[in-house]
């Protein structure tokens, strides 16, 4: 017996966005490092998961999937966000409700910013003062 399909605008994961064929619409997408070996053992099918179903519970139209090593070993959970381009190290559940406010307005979360891809993160503040 075949598996159930499901219509797109049914499930409503995906915030309701569709385009002409049916198929959804969205304005990110989200890959999580898990099945790497090392994210994984720093919980990243849990960061996952919950950030999956916390976009899906917001109404967002934002794909989270899993996916294989980043090359960012060492500093994950690993996550990186399309079509801005901004690579998450180091992100644990409590990061969680700033990045789904980062992927409902496109601001980075300025704190979980990888500096191997976003250099100008790390780099010390500019001060005024002249000595
Ligand atoms: S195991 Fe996650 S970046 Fe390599």
């Amino acid at each position: 017996m075949p598996g159930r399909l499901y219509n797109a605008r049914e499930k409503a994961p995906h915030g309701g966005r569709e385009g002409d064929d049916g198929m959804p619409l969205y304005e990110r997408h989200v890959f999580v490092c898990t099945t790497g070996k090392d994210c994984p053992k720093r919980g990243s099918q849990e960061i996952r998961d919950s950030l999956k179903m916390l976009a899906r519970e917001a109404g967002l139209a934002v794909r989270v999937n899993n996916c294989g090593c980043l090359g960012q070993c060492g500093r994950g959970p690993n996550i990186v966000v399309y079509p801005e381009g901004h690579w998450y190290q180091g992100v644990g559940p409590e990061d969680l409700p700033d990045i789904l406010d980062s992927l409902r307005d496109g601001r980075p979360v300025e704190r979980l910013l990888n500096p191997r891809h976003h250099p100008e993160a790390s780099a010390p503040p500019e001060s005024d003062d002249p000595s």
